[in-house]
């Protein structure tokens, strides 16, 4: 960081001035931390538009131009060249690993790939419909009581354990889920397998037959995981950082980004777009469901369209498109109706004036919806599927503010508008 800048602002008559930071690339930012003891005044920007929560080196967005880094290095090339595994080092470490590191991370993650016995009866105090993501809010919550032999958050090394954990167990975690909804036994992990092929194992093997993941669609989801990995401080990753700064355990606070991450606006975006094709159901209706999404008067929104930092294009977007088109290829599903419906709505609503002038681009999750659902991921999964993939940003960002000397309690303040102060009258002579 650094602070060769003030900003001056005048309030009331009065003249404040407020250290400017410079970061390594991206908009400097006003530090206006002393801003209420020198005027007794305190921002306002609710939903965040200008502010700038904390100091990290994890991941940078730059909105307008469509770049999206993970420590330094662009997102498209960490698709083409790099695995899951790798990913997570690089947000967990910094660097990306060499190949000695890389299969030392593996062994450590395959190793901790079963969740405890115990643990597979919670699920059965779930009725069989309730929605994963209410199941993941839960077992993930509960990981808490079953490890506390690395509970001590100011412990690297209990730190390390806790991370380990959880990006081992959450596709396990993901997968009993979908197993118990469905009737089926869960499928212990397999060693033998990568990280994503082992995730489809456990997802859609039986007991009853070998299963065989196929590479292209084990890719697919390898990719859905990468770019899925971190994103800055969206909803999820600040509601993780502030529950951990209360000093929360890791699984506590991650248990809390999934919850918040199941909204329709941030992760549960790519079920509602699925439910939203299935509603529209034919390519004759796209235009019906265009000028709704454009009707001041009307709640419907485009799902999978729009972003809060991508103004031009969510570079994701680009890469899930790919891997959209390989996976319909390799499983034959170009015809499909759902798939040529999804198509003819990005077509439409790429060129429509609305959309063009709000800059209103399909993101990453209108892709990632069409594609777990070719690879037989139903629609409810979709956003546990996020979650798994999301877990290694939530505790990269955790570990990077609990590492953080001068890490407070997150505490915003507000602008009240309430009542001023009454006195009580009782009951019985109001
Ligand atoms: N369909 C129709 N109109 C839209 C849409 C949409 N999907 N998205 C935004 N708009 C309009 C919105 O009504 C507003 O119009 P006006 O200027 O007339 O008031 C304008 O575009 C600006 O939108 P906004 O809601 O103020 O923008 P935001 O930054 O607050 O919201 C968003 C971003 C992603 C929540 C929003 O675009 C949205 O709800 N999209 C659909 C849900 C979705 O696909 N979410 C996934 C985001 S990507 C995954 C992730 O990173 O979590």
């Amino acid at each position: 960081m650094n602070t060769q800048k003030n900003a001056t602002l005048t309030l009331d008559g009065k003249t404040v001035e407020f250290p400017v930071h410079t970061g390594t690339i991206g908009p400097d930012v006003v530090d206006i931390r002393s801003l209420y003891g020198k005027t007794g005044a305190f921002t306002f920007d609710p939903g965040f538009m200008s502010t700038g929560s904390c100091m990290s080196a994890i991941t940078y967005i730059d909105g307008d131009k469509g770049e999206l880094l993970y420590r330094g290095y662009p997102i498209e090339q960490l698709a083409e060249h790099c695995d899951f595994m790798e990913v997570c080092q690089l947000l967990l470490r910094g660097e990306l690993p060499t190949a000695g590191e890389k299969s030392e991370f593996v062994e450590i993650i395959k190793n901790h790939t079963m969740v405890h016995e115990q643990l597979s009866r919670f699920y059965s105090g779930f009725r069989r419909d309730a929605h994963p993501m209410a199941v993941m809010v839960g077992v993930v919550g509960a990981l808490s009581a079953f490890y506390h032999d690395a509970m001590d958050i100011s412990d690297q090394h209990h730190r390390d354990i806790s991370a380990f954990r959880l990006i081992a167990k959450m596709p396990t975690i993901v997968a009993m889920a979908y197993k118990y909804g469905i009737g089926q036994p869960f499928m212990y992990p397999r060693n033998d397998l990568d990280y994503a092929g082992n995730f489809l194992h456990m997802m859609f093997a039986t007991p009853c037959e070998t299963y065989k993941p196929n590479p292209i669609l084990a890719r697919a989801l390898d990719r859905i995981l990468i770019l899925h990995a971190d994103h800055e401080q969206n909803a999820s990753t600040s509601t993780v950082r502030l529950a951990g700064s209360s000093g929360a355990n890791p699984f506590a606070c991650i248990s809390a980004g999934i919850a918040c991450l199941w909204g329709p606006a941030h992760g549960g975006a790519n079920e509602a777009c699925l439910k939203m094709l299935q509603e529209i159901g034919d390519v004759s209706r796209v235009g019906e469901y265009i000028n709704r999404a454009k009707d001041k008067n009307d709640t419907f929104k485009l799902m999978g369209f729009g972003h809060r930092v991508y103004k031009n294009f969510d570079p994701r977007a680009k890469l899930m498109r790919e891997t959209c088109r390989e996976v319909l290829n390799e499983l034959g599903l170009t015809d499909d109706p759902l798939f040529k419906l999804a198509l003819a709505l990005e077509k439409i609503a790429l060129e429509d004036d609305y959309f063009v002038e709000k800059k209103l681009y399909p993101n990453v999750d209108f892709y990632s919806g069409i594609v777990q659902h070719a690879l037989g991921i139903p629609t409810q999964m979709f956003t546990g599927i996020f979650a798994a993939a999301r877990t290694v940003g939530w505790i990269a960002q955790w570990n990077e503010m609990i590492s953080d000397p001068e890490q407070k309690i997150g505490r915003p303040r507000q602008l009240y508008v309430g009542a001023t102060r009454r006195d009580v009258i009782p009951v019985d002579k109001r």
